[in-house]
């Protein structure tokens, strides 16, 4: 269905009249104003309290933002994607990533198919395999336990069960180590295989589609070098696989027993909940990934019934959109003060760019309002000793948000104390900055043309904007809201954009060249077909071989 235009809406009409208002804002005047602002602009649900009072905006803003959520009609799409409608319009699916964390006796169908029976048995698959690996029970084709596993894919089938995998440390099986191989480059490969041995190692290849060329290539190289040194009937007891082209599979060779499948209506970054968090259940055992999908059904329901004003992920959303349409923040930094998180911003990156890199709407009219934003950061406070002089006081602004867990997983209590004192003290210095004035103060008794000079360098400008999202600790059930959290901010921020967040057809067309250029490059005679700048690397290529 055709939407009217984003800016011809009344509600995005009314936010833009108020934003010429709100850019002259001081945030430090709104906390003057307002010794309620934190108490006001805080929620909590799900195990997860986020501050968003550290933002260029008022109670005005956020009724305005809230009209506009109702008139793009943010809780209609939200119920058709829980419903299981086909929202995914380019290419005719549902996106049902929620029922994979739904419980056993919630009623889910499409096309007259009953999902969450489907869902529990493969997890029940997974309880199986997964405890059955871990007790020790399987073992090798040489009757040794597996200490290694080793995970074939990309994007979506290596960034979700990476990063949980690194997150929940804490609770990972002593006796496995886990690895990800994604990269066609081969030093990817090479390099976690000079780790394992293949007597105890078992390969997992994800790939939903099982045609993703580097997946492809990685599973096949991998398949042969357990061949140089194991039997073939050897292949099943270290080789499963998880896809929704169950046909592939077969062909690959893998043992039907040890296929693990799921279904189109789960899209690729939104999967981890699937099979393809089969090694976060290897890694951490099955009850605590149960708890990770529990974690994640408790932000549903949030995200399900709470009224807009309470619901943390349309909060998420409406004040992410407030700064990248209306504040022209072209840029959100992810800064996870939790050394665990490392992979995070990373994961966030393909759930938030490839859902909402669009420039067409729903109904393929051009754009001309801003959508997603660049998604990038990395673990504090490693980011303050490298990119945070950019965020203070370059000529940018980009909100930030910070996540940390209360209580730490270790006993370095001084550690911890300090990690968040940073984590506080650096979103208190994006908002309030550092005036003149201040900055004389602090040079008191200095040469006063020394001063001078030097006032201008150590000003900063504040009124940089940033949430805080807490929890308790990190453990699979916050990991899980978390990442939900995320999902339904990029959903909601889809909306209003009016734009597909459910396809990437922006992947294809590097793929479709570089298969191309791949045939050259392996000896297929082409001279001509591209640019002279493709023509000539290609040239220096072979050459160099
Ligand atoms: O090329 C992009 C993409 O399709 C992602 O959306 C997906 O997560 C990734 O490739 C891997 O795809 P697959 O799981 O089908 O191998």
């Amino acid at each position: 269905m055709r939407q009217p235009s984003l800016t011809s809406t009344h509600s995005y009409q009314a936010l833009a009249n108020h934003a010429a208002k709100a850019k002259e804002w001081q945030m430090r005047d709104l906390f003057a104003q307002d010794p309620q602002r934190f108490e006001r602009l805080s929620v909590e649900a799900a195990g997860l309290f986020l501050d968003y009072s550290k933002n260029r905006l008022d109670g005005r803003t956020l009724e305005l933002l809230k009209a506009l959520a109702q008139e793009r009609g943010v809780e209609r799409l939200r119920d058709a994607m829980f419903n299981g409608d086909k929202i995914n319009l380019t290419e005719n699916r549902a996106v049902l990533h929620t029922a994979l964390r739904a419980p056993r006796d919630k009623q889910i169908t499409v096309d007259g198919q009953d999902v969450t029976a489907d869902v529990h048995a493969v997890l029940d698959h997974m309880k199986t395999f997964t405890d059955s690996v871990r007790s020790g029970e399987w073992r090798g084709h040489t009757g040794k336990e597996i200490t290694d596993v080793i995970n074939i894919g990309i994007g979506g089938s290596d960034l979700g069960p990476k990063m949980v995998c690194l997150a929940l440390r804490q609770f990972a099986h002593p006796r496995l180590t886990m690895h990800f191989v994604s990269n066609v480059d081969g030093h990817d490969m090479d390099a976690a295989l000079s780790r394992v041995n293949p007597e105890t190692t078992l390969f997992i290849i994800a790939s939903k589609t099982f045609t993703t060329a580097e997946t492809m290539m990685n599973a096949n190289t991998a398949r042969a070098w357990f061949l140089q040194q194991a039997p073939e009937d050897a292949l099943a007891k270290h080789f499963v696989a998880v896809s929704t082209n169950v046909e592939a599979i077969k062909t690959f060779g893998i043992d039907p027993q040890n296929m693990f499948p799921f279904w189109d209506w789960v899209g690729g970054r939104y999967s981890v909940w699937s099979a393809i968090g089969l090694p976060v259940a290897l890694c951490v055992g099955f009850g605590y990934f149960s708890d990770f999908l529990a974690g994640a059904h408790a932000l549903d329901e949030h995200f399900r019934t709470a009224p807009i004003e309470q619901n943390l992920p349309i909060i998420l959303a409406l004040v992410g959109f407030w700064n990248r349409d209306f504040l022209e923040c072209g840029s959100v930094s992810i800064a996870p003060y939790h050394q665990d998180l490392s992979r995070f911003a990373a994961y966030l990156q393909q759930l938030d760019m490839e859902s909402n890199g669009k420039r067409v709407t729903r109904a393929g009219d051009p754009i001309d309002y801003a959508t997603g934003p660049v998604i990038w950061g990395d673990v504090g406070t490693n980011g303050q000793h490298a990119y945070f002089q950019l965020l203070h006081q370059g000529t940018d602004v980009t909100p930030i948000d910070f996540i940390a867990a209360l209580r730490p997983a270790h006993e370095f209590h001084n550690h911890h104390a300090a990690l968040l004192a940073n984590c506080f003290a650096q979103s208190e210095a994006f908002m309030k900055g550092k005036t003149a004035d201040e900055v004389r103060q602090d040079l008191q008794g200095m040469d006063a043309a020394e001063i001078e000079r030097l006032v201008p360098h150590k000003t900063f400008p504040g009124n940089r904007p940033s949430n805080t999202i807490l929890m308790d600790y990190l453990n699979p059930a916050t990991l899980g809201a978390l990442i939900a959290l995320y999902e339904h901010k990029v959903f909601v921020q889809g909306v209003l954009w009016d734009v597909n967040s459910f396809d990437q057809w922006g992947v294809e067309l590097g793929k479709v060249l570089a298969k191309k250029i791949e045939a050259e490059l392996n000896g297929e005679a082409n001279p001509g077909a591209h640019d002279s700048s493709t023509n000539g690397l290609i040239a220096r290529a072979k050459a160099a071989v």
